[in-house]
């Protein structure tokens, strides 16, 4: 039997992410699609890559009509906009995946501090922090899901076994990570514009950008202390990925066995993490399309540090993808269903 599934928002990028891979889920049927600009129009003329796909005609969004024609929904819209949209879903007993910021907090302060108001915090306490390695076990039964940030998974997983293990200082970490343009949405703005992106490198939001909260909030539970992370975004004039390089100081002199069981033990039964043989290191080319965050590493003997890189696509791994594989769990299908994709390495 098939769920019922709508893509709130299914307009922008994670949008036509999430529509073109739940077409092809064999236990989805996607029956609604909802924009605001584009109400009315067939999904294949926004996106031409539908057609003959995708006869669906993006719905202009009404509460009552998702309720009824959906039984899990993802929405995929600007924060602020999504906790005005998931607080009455959820309230109507469906199953919701937010892909925003607005239920990816425990504390509603930290949110308040990053973003804006919260006007529908009561639902942080149930929602779960949608990172399948870390809090699978908690999502198969929740009902709101925080879809996480695209940066904060790639940090996460690449960071998460070290500081189980206990082999890095956790107050060392800096994170310096490159995205693809997409990563920004869809509108057009100055900075993506492709005159200022294209053949142009740069770091953006040094030290205030929204996705350090994020980080921290999900290391400091791993550590079982508050951290913090220095986190340092930037733009690279592609499409899609993103590559993160942490650096952190070694607690005390490890193995490359030891690190290498740290990561096989943490990632033994994760699906979408592939720990690279020793020798390889990451590439955005290598997971472009699919949900696979990939992780290799150096130990640097020289300066007593452990330089750890992982990939991911944004648009997938970074959310759609992930979004998915959380809907996976939710209803007890299998966790790749739907997700079996191949790299769009030439
Ligand atoms: N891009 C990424 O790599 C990425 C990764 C992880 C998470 N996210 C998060 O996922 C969400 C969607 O991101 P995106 O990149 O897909 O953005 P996007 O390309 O800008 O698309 C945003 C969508 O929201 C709709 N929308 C915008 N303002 C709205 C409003 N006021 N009311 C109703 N609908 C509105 C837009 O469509 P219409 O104009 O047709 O209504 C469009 O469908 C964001 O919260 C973003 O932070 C993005």
């Amino acid at each position: 039997m098939k769920i019922r599934v709508a893509v709130v928002g299914g307009t922008g990028y994670t949008g036509f992410e999430l529509v073109t891979l739940l077409l092809h889920h064999p236990k989805v049927e996607l029956t609604e699609i909802t924009s605001q600009s584009y109400a009315g129009q067939p999904i294949s003329m926004v996106f031409p890559a539908l057609q003959e796909t995708c006869s669906l005609v993006c719905a202009q969004m009404d509460l009552t009509r998702l309720v009824d024609r959906a039984d899990c929904l993802f929405v995929a819209l600007p924060h602020k906009t999504a906790m005005e949209v998931v607080a009455p879903l959820v309230r109507a007993g469906k199953r919701v995946v937010d892909l925003s910021a607005d239920f990816r907090f425990r504390s509603p302060e930290i949110y308040e501090k990053w973003y804006q108001e919260h006007t529908a915090k009561d639902f942080l306490a149930e929602a779960v922090y949608g990172l399948p390695e870390l809090h699978g076990d908690k999502i198969r039964t929740a009902n709101l899901v925080g879809n996480p940030g695209c940066y904060p998974t790639g940090v996460i997983l690449a960071a998460a076994p070290l500081l189980a293990g206990g082999v890095v200082d956790p107050d060392s970490l800096i994170a310096d990570c490159k995205s693809g343009v997409s990563g920004a949405g869809r509108a057009p703005t100055l900075t993506t514009h492709f005159c200022e992106a294209n053949e142009g490198f740069t770091a953006y939001k040094v030290g205030e950008h929204r996705h350090t909260p994020e980080i921290e909030q999900e290391l400091s539970t791993i550590a079982k202390r508050q951290i913090k992370v220095v986190f340092t975004p930037h733009l690279v004039p592609m499409s899609r990925g993103i590559l993160t390089t942490l650096y952190a100081n070694l607690s005390r002199t490890v193995s490359e066995d030891e690190v290498r069981g740290l990561y096989q033990e943490a990632y033994e039964r994760a699906v979408f993490v592939r720990v690279l043989q020793q020798g390889h290191l990451p590439s955005t080319l290598y997971v472009r399309g699919t949900n696979f965050c990939d992780i290799g590493w150096r130990i640097e003997r020289r300066t007593g540090r452990i330089i750890v890189i992982s990939a991911i696509d944004n648009l997938t791994r970074g959310a759609a993808g992930q979004a998915i594989c959380n809907m996976n769990l939710m209803f007890g299908f299998d966790e790749a269903e739907g997700l079996r994709l191949r790299a769009w390495q030439p």
